[in-house]
């Protein structure tokens, strides 16, 4: 019998299999398919403190390996999530789930965080100060240190949550953006996002995206995001989600021996939205393999 549990900034998780914001809805939705319950948790659709339309369409341009989205935040408001959301995904799911948050201004995440932190069922507080695709907040906040420092600590004051800010890797040095994140008191780290991106098409001449740009994520970008987790766990002391790309049990691993304690699977459950299920399944089989008992005993393993 081999040991999937890890421990994420203080919560049990029998594995550290998450499914990442925006790529899940609010889970109810794909507890039609599955017994969510077998993931380790998943971080929900990014909620905002006033509801979002989100960006004009197309919001989506495919790419060889992995796709480009410009969804802009749409979301249906804090107040909904709480009210109508959250009640939903009781019914499915009994674990802690993560709320991924994102804002306008260093307030909007304040009072964001704030509201969410009354709910039971949130264990953690993901902080995204990474979104490609908006013009205030997002990656602009989160590619300046002094911003980011600014922002954990405002969410800080304001909920007794774990708190996860989630990194951008469209930056120079990530090392210096985890690391104003530790000094604002951050609990912990989930990266990569998206990385900024675009297409054009050949027929129009123009950008695919009504946007012109918007976030990349897939298989593609797996290798940089390993890059950055393995820096950011030589840079900080911080338990690290690891994200970008994974679509198989063998990246959840390397993922760990790079430093991360727990894992999220993006654009994999657009192109197979069983994807997160199939990987809990085909871990252990994969541990054996590698003569591997207990995953958290490998976090950071490579270095
Ligand atoms: C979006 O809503 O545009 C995507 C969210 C993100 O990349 O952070």
């Amino acid at each position: 019998m081999v040991d999937m549990r890890v421990n994420l900034c203080g919560i049990d998780m029998d594995n550290p299999v998450m499914a990442a914001s925006g790529t899940f809805g609010f889970g109810h939705e794909f507890a039609e398919l599955y017994d969510i319950n077998i993931l380790g948790s998943f971080s929900f659709k990014g909620t905002t403190l006033e509801p979002r339309f989100g960006n004009p369409t197309p919001r989506i341009a495919e790419c060889e390996s992995g796709l480009i989205n410009s969804i802009g935040l749409q979301n249906p408001g804090v107040n909904e999530v709480i009210d109508n959301e959250l009640p939903k995904l009781a019914e499915v799911f009994n674990k802690p789930v993560m709320a991924n948050i994102g804002g306008s201004s260093v307030e909007d995440y304040a009072m964001t965080a704030k509201a969410l932190s009354s709910c039971k069922q949130i264990g953690w507080l993901e902080i995204n100060v990474s979104c490609p695709n908006v013009n205030h907040g997002g990656m602009a906040f989160g590619t300046d240190p002094a911003v980011v420092q600014e922002v954990t600590e405002a969410v800080k004051a304001n909920t007794e949550k774990p708190v996860i800010i989630k990194l951008s890797p469209n930056v120079t040095d990530i090392t210096a953006i985890a690391r104003a994140c530790e000094n604002g008191g951050a609990d912990g780290v989930s990266l990569v996002n998206t990385m900024l991106g675009m297409r054009i098409n050949l027929k129009t001449g123009k950008p695919v995206i009504a946007n012109k740009m918007g976030g990349f994520s897939g298989p593609a970008i797996f290798p940089v995001a390993l890059r950055m987790v393995y820096q950011v766990y030589e840079a900080v002391g911080l338990p690290i989600v690891g994200i970008g790309g994974i679509a198989k049990a063998e990246q959840v691993i390397e993922m760990m021996m790079a430093g991360a304690t727990a894992v999220q699977i993006g654009a994999a459950n657009l192109v197979n939205p069983y994807a997160c299920r199939d990987i809990v399944n085909d871990l252990p089989k994969i541990m054996d393999k590698y003569g591997i008992s207990s995953l958290s005993e490998i976090i950071g393993g490579a270095h």
